[in-house]
């Protein structure tokens, strides 16, 4: 594990101390001071408190043979009700984090790691200086402190390390953990609680024979993103799960690198999702499989009712197509066995005990109000997301990261509702647009017609395109629009009814081709907010910009 971390926090500090965007930022310039270091606030009263390490530790992935090497989240609760905190034994997921809305969290988190790091709360709405940005990675040996209220509604959430140009790599050794919020809707539900209510943490990784986590480092494997061939769920190999012949809620995570699932079950039955990424549904949604692209969650309501003691279930990934099109000469291949869009089994489910009664399917959930276009001030000149690929590079807008910079486009209002349209960007590959999809062409945020008149046009020979799940720090958003006209219609046909867009996202996949147009409200906090690629080998990449709310 040898890492060159190029931007440490305090070069950070020194290299933008001097810099004029800096300045321009007063979120930052706040933080100008001798550290970005934070303390606890007297005037924060909270009502949990919770301590948290990163540290490198041995814990038994496998049955058999040797412990495997990890780092990995510990906590222990100093103040607040004891189901905040539930540790899974030998395990290298952090603890599950119990938490209510309303709650005012404390959290002190000490780096016991050779390296920079920092945790991100993924998909809770807290505060710039809670939210995990890499420019507040810590050193080994200091502390940060996070306080925020938990705005969230009831959802599934997950934290994971966001230290600069480590995330990948660190959320791969195990820098991982589930969030689970509740609130007072879902508690009015009937809805599987306790023994009933139970994660699934999906992620992908290669061990040696030793037991040990195998990571890329070679560049052409580092651009694709990421896939193992060992599938583990809630940290575990081969995962099964007792059940009794009743409906259970199943919290879904994608905690991998860049694996996309395509959840379905062997026998053809339909999933129903009761949730979507931090947040219930208005009514459930029963789909023949479910897309779950990296960071996306899905809270899957499984009715194991009527089922006889003894039958086996397997919830498969199954095969689709085309997240890797623009790739010809077979570079998919790399990959090794498992290629992504493989099919092959997450999860069994054996029914082990019939129970009398379960919770029926809720034909409602919660309310839920839907944005539209009358809700958003920039109708007509959405803010761009435009994915692109240049020289090995996965670009934002034809940028990657600067921790100091953010484009005119970037900087909202707070208080606003906009609309941002993510597509793909094929213009030009030969690097005339490296500073950013022509930033003049984009000033003003017209940018949206002159796009579409370069639209699919331009398909040089470096162009790339891949699926990246995109996610939004801060607010959760909802999907407005989806417009697959420009996929590759047989490829598009495989995934594109699992995707679940009724509710409130964090994270969007957008396969290659597709437009997604998405609302999003920039209201409580102003500050800087990460946006980024979720496949986190494109995120490390540079795959990821800011926007700056004040
Ligand atoms: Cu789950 Cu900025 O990440
Ligand atoms: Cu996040
Ligand atoms: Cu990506």
């Amino acid at each position: 594990m040898t890492h060159q971390t190029n931007h440490s926090r305090r070069r950070f500090l020194q290299t933008s101390a001097a810099g004029a965007a800096f300045a321009a930022l007063p979120g930052l310039s706040a933080a100008t001071g001798s550290s970005l270091l934070r303390k606890a606030t007297p005037g924060f009263n909270a009502d949990v408190e919770i301590e948290f390490s990163a540290q490198t530790s041995q814990v038994r992935v496998f049955a058999d043979g040797p412990a495997t090497r990890v780092q990995t989240y510990s906590a222990s609760l100093l103040k607040g009700p004891a189901s905040t905190l539930r540790t899974l034994p030998d395990n290298y997921l952090g603890p599950i984090l119990n938490l209510q809305q309303g709650q005012k969290v404390r959290i002190f988190f000490n780096n016991r790691l050779q390296e920079p790091s920092i945790i991100h709360w993924h998909g809770l709405h807290v505060p710039q200086h809670s939210d995990g940005h890499p420019m507040y990675s810590i050193q080994p040996g200091e502390q940060y402190v996070y306080e925020f209220e938990v705005l969230n509604r009831a959802g599934t959430s997950l934290y994971h390390s966001h230290a600069h140009d480590l995330t990948a790599e660190q959320v791969y050794r195990g820098l991982a953990g589930l969030i689970v919020v509740n609130d007072a809707d879902e508690a009015k539900l009937d809805l599987p609680r306790g023994e009933f209510d139970l994660p699934l943490v999906i992620q992908d990784r290669r061990f040696d024979e030793r037991n040990q986590l195998q990571y890329l480092q070679a560049m052409p494997e580092r651009m694709m993103g990421f896939l193992g061939d060992t599938i583990l769920v809630n940290g575990k190999p081969q995962a099964e799960f007792n059940v009794k012949s009743r409906a259970y809620r199943f919290r879904a995570v994608n905690g991998s690198n860049s694996r996309i699932y395509k959840l379905g079950w062997d026998d053809g039955t339909p999933l129903t999702a009761i949730g979507t990424d931090a947040g219930l549904l208005a009514q459930p949604e029963t789909r023949p499989y479910i897309m779950l692209a990296p960071g996306e969650r899905v809270d899957l309501w499984l009715d194991f009712s009527g089922r006889a003691v003894g039958t086996r279930l397997t919830l498969n990934s199954l095969a689709y197509s085309g997240a890797l099109p623009g790739m010809h000469g077979g570079m998919g291949m790399m990959h090794g066995k498992l290629a992504q869009g493989a099919k092959f089994p997450i999860a069994a489910f054996k029914v082990s005990e019939k129970v009398a009664d379960s919770p029926k399917l809720p034909k409602t959930l919660v309310p839920l109000q839907r944005l539209s276009e009358a809700n958003v001030d920039n109708r007509d000149n959405p803010i761009p997301i435009a994915l692109s690929i240049r020289h090995m590079r996965p670009l934002l807008n034809g940028l990657s990261f600067s921790m100091d910079r953010v484009m005119d486009y970037e900087k909202v209002a707070l208080g606003s509702i906009k609309k941002i349209r993510i597509f793909h960007d094929h213009g030009g590959a030969d690097g005339q647009h490296s500073g950013g999809m022509g930033m003049g062409r984009m000033g003003g945020m017209r940018g949206g017609a002159e796009s579409d008149r370069r639209g699919m046009g331009g398909m040089g020979g470096m162009m790339m395109e891949m699926a990246h799940p995109i996610h939004l720090h801060g607010q959760q958003y909802q999907i407005l629009s989806r417009n697959g006209a420009n996929t590759k219609a047989a490829d598009y046909a495989t995934v594109k009814d699992g995707f679940i867009d009724s509710g409130w996202k964090d994270t969007v996949l957008v396969m290659p081709g597709e437009e997604v147009n998405i609302i999003k409200p920039f209201q409580d906090y102003k500050g800087l907010f990460l946006y980024h690629c979720h496949n986190l080998e494109h995120e490390d990449l540079g795959m990821m910009r800011q926007y700056y709310i004040g």
